[in-house]
This record gives structure tokens, C-alpha cells and sequence, in this order.
């Protein structure tokens, strides 16, 4: 690791859209006693709302365009090259709605985390609400998980349950989720940067704080 082990791990951020999740990490962060640092926030695509928010946070945002590039592996080695340019050893995925290549996976094994607004395996994929709410299902939830070479499917580290009520629909379903998750990635991100996470195949443990 490059840094030293008693300052902020220092991640990037990566977004696509209104960045709620982003600003729910930047107000932990905004703790010093957080473990993790957002060095940037990187877009796949420029005017988000997201890139915004890092903005008035001080924090230097990037935009890689995936409009115009050539292909997944390119525009992933992109992704990463401006990651670790800010000096990123982790790359945490917020709404960010581009699928990354093996090859960056590759560059950060195991250091890839995304959350996910259903309880994996259950709905993958980029419609997982309303096709919780169609399904019929009386409970979804969040998962977050490490980034493999599979469609939300890497280990998993945290889920939470969420009723789907009567009368539900997608943006009241979506502000439930969201709700739990911008209380949980947060945590989940300062377990990672303090390296509580042990992982081991499919397997994530959470070791005790130290
Ligand atoms: C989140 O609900 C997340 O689960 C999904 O995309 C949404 C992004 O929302 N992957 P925001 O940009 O963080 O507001």
C-alpha cells in the first residue's frame, strides 16, 4: 500500500447521475476520524449534478467520457488511470452506470465496492426497483458488494432489508432504499479503508475495530 497505514485511505468516487450516495460519503468525510479520503469523483459524463456536489465539497472532479469511446477496455483504463492520477487505491462506485472491464478489476482487486438497490442475487442489472416492485416481492433492500468481473455479482459485504409496501411506487420504493443506503455505504466504506474487511472467495468477514 502506498500510502501510510495511519492516514485516510484515499479513494475516488465514480458517478453518473445526482450523486445522493456521493454526498451522504462526503458528509462522513467530512469527519476527520473517517477512514477513507475522496482524493476525486470521476463522471462518465459531463453537467451531473454529482460533479456539483464534489464541487462544493472542495474535492477535484474528472469527467472520462464514455460517449465517444471505443471500447469497454479503454474507456475502463481511462477510468483508472484518472483515479490513480489523484493518488486512488480504491475505486467506489456510486450510481456510476458504466460497466467496468476485467482489466480494472485487475488494477484493483478486491478494491472496486458498489451498492446495489436490491438484495443480490435477487434483481441485477440496471431496472432492479421497478422489477421488484413488478415481481411482486414483499421485501427488497440494499446490497453492497466488491466489483467482480460479473454483473452485480462480486462478494458480498452488507445487505439490508426494505419493505415494498402497498401502493408503492418506484420513487417512493427508490427514497426507502436510498434512505438506507446513504446510511450504510458510508459505514461500509470507513470499514473498508480501516481494512476490517477480510475477504475470502465469496466470503466477507467484518474483524472487530481495532
Ligand atoms: C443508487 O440508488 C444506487 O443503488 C444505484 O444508483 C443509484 C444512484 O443514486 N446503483 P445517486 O446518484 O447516488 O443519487
Amino acid at each position: 500500500m502506498a500510502h501510510p497505514p495511519d492516514s485516510r485511505f484515499p479513494v475516488a468516487v465514480l458517478v453518473s447521475g445526482s450523486g445522493s450516495n456521493l454526498q451522504a460519503i462526503l458528509d462522513a468525510a467530512a469527519d476527520p476520524s473517517y477512514g477513507a479520503e475522496i482524493v476525486t469523483v470521476i463522471s462518465d459524463r459531463p453537467g451531473v449534478r454529482a460533479l456539483d456536489r464534489a464541487a462544493a465539497a472542495g474535492i477535484p472532479g474528472a469527467v472520462v467520457a464514455w460517449k465517444g469511446s471505443t471500447d469497454r477496455a479503454s474507456f475502463s483504463a481511462a477510468v483508472c488511470d484518472a483515479a490513480e492520477a489523484y493518488g486512488a487505491e480504491a475505486l467506489i462506485l456510486a450510481g456510476f452506470m458504466r460497466i467496468l472491464a476485467p482489466n480494472a478489476i485487475a488494477r484493483f482487486p478486491n478494491r472496486i465496492l458498489n451498492t446495489h438497490p436490491a438484495l443480490l442475487p435477487a434483481f441485477p442489472g440496471a431496472h432492479a426497483i421497478p422489477e421488484a416492485i413488478a415481481h411482486g416481492v414483499k421485501l427488497t433492500g440494499v446490497t453492497i458488494h466488491f466489483v467482480d468481473e460479473e454483473v452485480d455479482h462480486g462478494p458480498i459485504i452488507r445487505q439490508v432489508a426494505v419493505p415494498v409496501e402497498p401502493g408503492d411506487t418506484e420513487a417512493t420504493l427508490q427514497a426507502r432504499i436510498q434512505a438506507e443506503e446513504h446510511r450504510v455505504y458510508p459505514e461500509v466504506i470507513d470499514a473498508f479503508a480501516r481494512r476490517r474487511l477480510e475477504v475470502a472467495g465469496r466470503s466477507v468477514t467484518w474483524k472487530e475495530p481495532v
